[in-house]
């Protein structure tokens, strides 16, 4: 065997095993390989096992000095595009004004969409582009970025141009969403404007391939189930996959929307009854929990543990956004999965790699096996669980990406 690159000197190799979504119990079956090592080929991995097995020849060595390897994460769900700042939002919270009760008044994300709608393309990737980094930097070698802070129509395609300017500039796969955020005030612009992302926005959206999904923000003081399902119909007959944000504060019937049409994934999930997460049992939809949520505003965790005891498969990203959960790194959302939802190491693992591709449509990444792209990481330490442990310490040490060092 020939290879470009041999890692070797790899304390441990973490990875979960075969496509996913894993569910239950699956979530916590890791391979871990003991003083590994790892060949690559074109970008591409061409071989992993025992270093003492390795019999092929390569062009490279890099020993990592008895360092845990494990997948690149993938980040499931980032809103990374905004202008402004929700400062004086955070003060009010910690006075104790709710989130909602802000967002209802027309500030929160209303105050967001007021600035980022007037901001420059340039002035959006100058913002946009560190967070990016510090995703990456934080081992999300996947990451996916939604629109919805432009709110009208044009505004929303530029944030979507913005996305796609970014993934031009980043060695991550960039995978962007169209997110129908937030409705107008009054009956009738509701409808107006339902009808104008069905009829324009999403047909112009899936033509130019800006996004590979349609988001909808299902909740009280968002959008009903029923303006929802008919803003991702429009998705679907275009070809875009669907996801929701929803189950946040209250339940609305996104979740039951969501199943009943075969989103990628649910996203939050806080307010979800004992029966919602029954009815996940085996569901293809991903229940995308968001844990960083939970900390920035003090709500109930989204039920991790049950969903995965239920059999459900289990997602975990970031939420990164100014709003709601301003935490720029997708290890730490990991770790924080395990301390306030529940989850173990294993699963948690599984949740920020192989689940968090599922619920973006992606089966080419989180898991290192041969044939699949180099994208993988190299820890700070020899035992991988510090990636769930560490924290306010980057436990990621390097990041790699189609077999090319981009970070460390
Ligand atoms: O995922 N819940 C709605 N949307 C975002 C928050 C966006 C914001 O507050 O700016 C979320 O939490
Ligand atoms: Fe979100």
């Amino acid at each position: 065997m020939k290879a470009d690159l041999l890692i070797r000197g790899i304390s441990q190799l973490v990875t979960a095993e075969g496509p996913g979504p894993k569910r239950g119990p699956e979530m916590r079956r890791l391979k871990i390989i003991e003083r590994a090592a790892l060949a690559v080929a074109d970008g591409v991995i061409l071989w992993v096992g025992p270093e003492a097995d390795w019999a092929g020849e390569a062009t490279a060595t890099v020993d990592v000095q008895h360092r845990a390897v494990v997948p690149g994460l993938v980040d499931p769900h980032t809103h990374a595009v905004w202008a402004g700042d929700r400062l004086a939002d955070f003060d009010a919270r910690v006075a104790g004004v709710p989130y909602e009760r802000i967002l209802a008044a027309g500030g929160g994300i209303w105050s967001t969409i007021r600035v980022t709608s007037a901001a420059s393309h340039d002035e959006l990737i100058a913002l946009a582009k560190p967070r990016i980094d510090a995703l990456l930097r934080s081992g999300a070698t996947v990451i996916e970025v939604k629109s919805g802070y432009g709110f009208r129509p044009e505004a929303e395609i530029a944030m979507l141009d913005v996305i796609r300017t970014l993934a031009a500039g980043t060695p991550a796969r960039i995978i962007p969403t169209l997110l129908i955020h937030v409705p107008p005030a009054g009956a009738a612009e509701r409808a107006a404007y339902v009808s104008d992302v069905c009829q324009t926005l999403v047909p112009e959206v899936a033509r130019r391939k800006l996004a590979q999904a349609v988001d909808v923000f299902v909740e009280k003081e968002a959008w009903s189930a029923q303006e929802a399902e008919r803003i991702l119909t429009s998705a679907q007959q275009h070809g875009l996959a669907i996801k929701l944000h929803t189950e946040q504060f209250q339940r609305v019937g996104g979740l039951e929307l969501g199943l009943r049409m075969a989103a990628l994934s649910v996203d939050h999930l806080e307010a979800c009854s004992a029966e919602q997460v029954a009815s996940m049992t085996g569901s293809p939809t991903i229940a995308t929990i968001l844990p960083g949520v939970s900390l920035h505003l003090g709500l109930a965790p989204a039920p991790g543990r049950k969903l995965i005891d239920a059999g459900a498969a289990v997602a975990v990203g970031t939420d990164l956004n100014p709003g709601s959960s301003p935490i720029f790194s997708a290890s730490m959302a990991l770790g924080l999965a395990v301390r306030l939802n529940g989850l173990t190491a294993q699963e948690a693992l599984v949740a920020g790699t192989v689940n968090a591709a599922c619920a973006l449509g992606v089966s080419d990444a989180g898991r290192i096996e041969p044939g699949l792209p180099a994208d993988f990481l190299v820890l700070q330490g020899a035992d991988w669980r510090e990636l769930v442990y560490t924290l306010g310490s980057n436990p990621v040490r390097e990041v790699w990406i189609g077999g090319e060092k981009v970070a460390g």
